[in-house]
Order: structure tokens, then sequence, then C-alpha cells
């Protein structure tokens, strides 16, 4: 391929669109309406009640409840599971901020501990050599596109009786050998925030299979009542409840998510078996056998800096987004999160001496993948049409093509061009 690069200014290869998100159809109008008729808007109504039995069926576990976000289904889910102030919890370097600050919001103290350099999700050897005798909990993150080594972690946790939350946020719909993510470990933490792929704008559910687990989780999310909404319980519970016309989204949302996994699951394969054909900078990660259906969040991609002639991935995406193809670079590692320099002087949950120094943490695999070697491509690009795929993996190719000309743009632009488009 010889045609002028879009960054010098020729024709971007990529002339189809990825289908915008989130989506929603004729019956969640249909169902709203009569929400806002019916004028029952707050929590427990019919479709709450109707998505939290298919939910669970389609997850196969007995419980689900839902809750306001996916930070507070971490905290309830923690407490419920039985982590007290002072345990410990290990969570991998690479995830969303609130993993860790749900650890630190309950009042216990986060292990951070490096990631899996294939799939980017917790590192099941480097979680064993953080483990004490304080450690209470682990929370496999399924990041992205990959699952956490779910075999591993369950036998951690046999071996040390250890309780294991996951955090599903990322994975509505994921199998490990048949048994569905968030129904593997003692509670599961599922995120509907709109760049979900499963979503109601905002929104959380916890999933879990224990009746003391779901009855702590109630408790604490609708104000210390007891499921039968008669009992109270015996938790300093808070409202963290969710409304009916969110219940609404998510039931429509479940309708189509059998059918989006199995297109984002075809799309992944296509674009991992081109990516392997142009050999070039860029693969996805492997997919581990184990891995009986796969929710790609985002796919997860490997950037090889050597096979590159030396560009540097941001100048490599710079080039490829402006073909059309927007390649998004991972979190930063959760130990350099800013929120983390406010926490001793504004977090309400009293400082602890015990607690990890982040600040001054450097894990290496986090770091070359932050820093080099992670890549993502968001979910709705994986809804695209077969024409649009092959278009995105034709600008690969036109970029590898192009790797001096890439080079000598940037050289001459000393730098400063803009880094390559990021999407959480
Ligand atoms: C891995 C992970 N965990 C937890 C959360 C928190 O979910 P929420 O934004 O619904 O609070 C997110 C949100 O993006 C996430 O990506």
């Amino acid at each position: 391929m010889t045609s002028k690069l879009a960054l010098l200014g020729g024709a971007p290869v990529v002339t189809e669109c990825a289908p915008s998100w989130p989506v929603s159809g004729e019956l969640e109008v249909a169902w709203m309406e009569a929400v806002v008729r019916s004028g029952q808007w707050s929590w427990l109504g019919p479709h709450e009640r109707a998505f939290c039995s298919e939910f669970a069926s389609f997850l196969g576990c007995k419980h689900v409840l839902l809750l306001a976000n996916g930070t507070v289904t971490l905290q309830c889910s923690l407490q419920a599971v039985g982590v007290k102030p002072g345990d410990e919890v290990i969570v991998p370097a690479l995830t969303w901020v609130a993993t860790l600050q749900a650890v630190l919001d309950v009042g216990a103290n986060a292990v951070v501990v490096d990631i899996d350099p294939e799939t980017y999700c917790l590192d099941v050897k480097a979680a064993e050599k953080a483990i004490t005798l304080k450690t209470k909990a682990i929370i496999p993150v399924h990041l992205y596109g990959c699952m956490c080594d779910m075999d591993g972690v369950l036998s951690l946790a046999k071996k040390y009786s250890l309780k294991v939350v996951e955090d599903v946020a990322h994975q509505h719909g994921s199998r490990w050998r048949n048994f569905g993510a968030g129904a593997i470990g003692d509670a599961g933490s599922f995120s509907f925030q709109q760049s979900k792929v499963l979503t109601c704008g905002e929104g959380g559910a916890i999933s879990c299979h224990d009746e003391q687990v779901f009855e702590t989780a109630f408790c604490l999310k609708h104000v210390g009542w007891k499921p039968d909404l008669a009992t109270p319980g015996n938790r300093y519970g808070h409202n963290y409840r969710m409304t009916e016309m969110q219940a609404v989204l998510l039931r429509g949302g479940l309708r189509r998510l059998p059918e989006h996994l199995r297109i984002r699951e075809e799309n992944a394969f296509r674009l991992a078996e081109g990516m392997k054909k142009l050999a070039g900078p860029v693969r996805a990660a492997r997919r581990d056998p184990r891995v009986t259906r796969q929710s790609y969040y985002a796919l997860t991609l490997h950037y090889d800096e050597k096979k590159a002639s030396g560009l540097p991935r941001s100048q490599y995406l710079t080039a490829l987004a402006a073909e059309g193809c927007p390649l998004g670079t991972p979190y930063l590692p959760v130990y350099r999160h800013p929120l983390l320099n406010l926490y001793d002087a504004t977090s309400p949950v009293p400082y602890r001496e015990e607690i990890q120094d982040y600040r001054s943490l450097r894990l290496p695999v986090t770091e070359n993948v932050v820093e080099k070697e992670g890549a993502i491509l968001m979910h709705p690009h994986l809804l695209g049409s077969e024409k649009y795929i092959q278009q995105l993996l034709q600008a690969m190719a036109k970029v590898n093509d192009n790797l001096k000309a890439v080079k000598n743009f940037f050289a001459r632009e000393g730098g400063s061009v803009k880094k390559g488009i990021k999407e959480e």
C-alpha cells in the first residue's frame, strides 16, 4: 500500500462508521412511558425485580441486586463477604481507580500487585507473594477484553481462606469454563455506567449465590432493611438504590446482549487473525482457551515498538487515528491516580499507619503496559460491519507500510504533536 498517509494530508482509509453507543429501542421507549405514567419511579418496581431475576439466570447465580453504580457495588460486596477495617484486600495495579477506592472506603488496606503481561489482569503469582495474615479478600478485575485466571484465583482463595470479589465492570456475559463472570467468586460487582456493554447511564449490580451475602448487601444498599423490607437488618446501611427508569434500560439492553456478544466475539476474532497476518507492531492479546465466552468491553492489544522500527506507541496511534482507526491506551497505574494525592488530607475514612505507599510504587509489568505496550479498541467498534472491520485492518496495513514517513513527520514536528486518542 503506497497511498499518502492521512497524517500527511492523504485520504483516511476508514470511510465506514462504528455504530453509536449506547443503543436503545422502541421496547424501552414504551416501557419507559408506562413507568413515567405509573408514578412508580423509585426502588423495587416490576422492572427492577424482573431484571434481577433475568440477569441472575443469565449469569448463573442465585441473587442479583441493583445499586447506584459500580463503585458502591464494590464497597458493599467487600463488606458483605466480611471485609472489615484493617483487613488487607489484594487489587491489581491496572484498573479503574474505583477498585482501589472501594477498599479504602470500607476501611481496609488495598495491597496493589502487578499484572499478567498477556492479559493485563491481576498476576496470580504476584498476588500470592502479597498475602499476609491480614489478607481477607482478593479482587480479580476482568479487564478490557481478557478474563483474570480464575483457576489461579480460586486456588489461592482455597489455600489461604480468602474471599473473592470479582470486578466485572468490563465483562457482562464473559464465561470461564462456562461459568458466568461474576458468578464464580463470592460476589460479583458490575457497573452499568454509559460506556459499559450493558448500561442504563449510571448503575451497578451485585451478583452472588450465598443467602447471607445477599442479605447483608441488601441491608447496605437499602438503609439497613432486610430483603423482606419489613425487618431491620444488622448493618449500618445507606441509600444506594437504583430507579425503575434505569431498570427499564437494563432489561432492554439484556435482551440485546447475547447478539452483541456474538458480533463482538466474531469481529474480535477477525481483527486478531487479520493483525496476525499483517505481522505488524500491533497484535491482539491471546485468548485463554478456558474463556468460553469473552465479552469485550475493549479488545486488549499489544504494541511492539521494536516491530515498528522504534516508533513510539503514541506516534503510531496518532497516525492510525488519522486513518480513522482510533485505538486508545490503558488506564494509569492505579497507584499513580491523582485522586490518591487527596486521600490523606480529604478522605473521611481515617488515615491508617500501615497503608501501602502507593505513590512510590513502580510495578514493572504495569509500567511497561501503561507507558509502551498497551492499547485497546473500545467495544462499539467491535459492533461494526465486516467492511468496517476490514477497513480498520487496512488502516493498520497502511501505517505499517509507512512507518518511516510517520517517523519523519514526528521528527519534523519535534515530537510536539498530540498523543494518541485515549478512551476509558
Ligand atoms: C474496572 C472498573 N471497576 C469499577 C468501576 C466503577 O464503576 P462506576 O463508574 O459505575 O462507579 C469501573 C468504571 O469504569 C471500572 O472500569
